[in-house]
């Protein structure tokens, strides 16, 4: 019916082995299966439940909202509140409101495109940013020449020349990105990051690095696209610019939001400096639209979202994030399997290899198969971890101390496995 019986990749269990869990609710940090099992959730819907499942505000919010019809196709008073709310927390002058990560992302960059009037856009191995076909492509060859990193597609159904416009660097490699823009800066159209990349698992940017791309971007002319989507409202209250170009005095031409921001619904949105914004449709010729983009619900539970997201709450992520990395570093330690804990802010992950971890390269050395043992363990003792070794561990305000202690509880026993696993992989 629905092919591998999912309706995105990331949730099938391919990658550690059988069958994901059908859920019926969600409360806090607890999610309850369709056969009555109950879970804590470290993958909070892959990262939008920053205060927890259905919070009473934000459920009370959202119901109002429902009641007054669930959408017009008009102007709406959430949709402005929610763009003030985020003009505040970040760098942005304006904001547009999609439905979608990836749609935040394609439209930047038509933007960019737009703003600039050049072609080609820089990405680096290993940072998603939705399944935008120019945004798929991956380095055939990491480390190799330039005309190498001109890369393929990444999956059938992606012209050969939508990927072609895409040039593909190594996380962290000024040298690449330098020799990219001493090449082609006068095509490219922007260079597009994970403000601090989290679908390879965490890899913070290390200090200056986001700035080295800024200033180089602006050297050339081109646009500094920060995607936010994932690290946006979570990785700290002001996202990952709030730990990094906040305190260095840049800030991105360009910025994509989503997750967090949406409070559990389809919503999205980019945003940046106001001249390039006001290119927009129908302030300028840029063409974007969207029937159901600012959608009245999806803003309310946003908006609710964001308000409730006080320091607080980010202190509380911050002291169960701490709690956890380290029994998770001391449980696989006592086990005897090499791991490296990575974060930035609140985000962490898990890499089942040594570290330090600083590109997709370093990244793939993790080892799967311990992994897969690990999560399973985890499942069986009632923690659903993401099914897949590459991804953030998503925790929420709604983790307190009986949701943190039976992670605990579950840590040894799934590291005894991981290592188990490992050593069957070796013999
Ligand atoms: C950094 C980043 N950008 C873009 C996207 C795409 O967002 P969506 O899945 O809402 O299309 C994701 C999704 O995980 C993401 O993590």
């Amino acid at each position: 019916m629905t092919p591998g019986g999912v309706n995105s990749p990331v949730r099938a269990f391919n990658a550690v082995g059988g069958t994901p869990r059908f859920i019926r609710s969600a409360e806090g940090a607890w999610l309850t299966d369709v056969d009555g099992n109950r879970y804590v959730d470290l993958i909070c819907s892959w990262g939008p439940m920053l205060l927890g499942h259905a919070h009473p505000e934000v459920l009370a919010a959202v119901n109002a909202a429902v009641a007054r019809g669930t959408s017009y196709g008009t102007p709406t008073e959430p949709e402005v509140e929610l763009a003030e709310e985020i003009v505040a927390r970040t760098s942005v002058d304006a904001v547009r409101f999609v439905s979608s990560g990836t749609e935040a992302t394609m439209s930047a960059i038509r933007l960019a495109r737009g703003f600039t009037g050049r072609d080609l856009v820089v990405k680096f191995a290993g940072c998603y940013h939705g399944h935008v076909d120019s945004l798929l492509a991956s380095a055939g060859s990491g480390l190799a020449t330039l005309r190498d990193a001109l890369s393929v597609p990444g999956t059938p159904g992606v012209p050969a020349s939508a990927a072609g416009e895409t040039i593909v660097l190594p996380y962290h490699d000024r040298a690449a990105v330098e020799a990219a823009f001493a090449a082609h800066g006068d095509r490219i159209a922007c260079l597009i990051t994970e403000a601090a990349p989290g679908n390879m698992g965490v890899v913070a940017p290390e200090p200056g690095f986001n700035a080295f791309l800024a200033a180089t971007c602006a050297r050339y002319g081109a646009l500094f696209v920060s995607d936010e989507v994932m690290t946006g409202f979570r990785a700290s209250r002001t996202g990952q610019w709030g730990l990094d170009g906040a305190v260095e005095g840049w800030r991105p031409d360009l910025v994509t939001f989503g997750k967090v921001m949406g409070g559990g619904f389809p919503a999205a949105a980019f945003g940046g400096r106001a001249d390039v914004m006001a290119l927009l449709s129908p302030s300028g010729p840029v063409y974007q639209a969207g029937t159901l983009s600012g959608n009245p619900i999806a803003t309310t539970a946003g908006l609710t979202t964001l308000r409730l997201a006080t320091p607080e709450v980010y202190d509380h992520l911050d002291a169960a994030a701490t709690t956890i990395k380290a029994a998770v570093a001391d449980a696989l330690s006592a086990a005897g399997v090499a791991h490296t804990v990575q974060s930035t802010g609140t985000m962490f992950s898990v890499f089942f290899c040594d570290g330090p971890v600083r590109d997709f390269t370093d990244a793939s050395r993790t080892d799967t198969r311990a992994y897969a043992a690990f999560f399973h363990a985890m499942l069986d003792a009632g923690v659903y971890l993401p099914p897949s070794a590459f991804e953030t561990w998503f925790l929420s305000a709604a983790h307190d101390d009986r949701a943190v202690q039976a992670v605990l509880d579950a840590l040894p026993g799934a590291a005894r496995a991981a290592a188990a696993a490992g050593e069957e992989g070796t013999a």
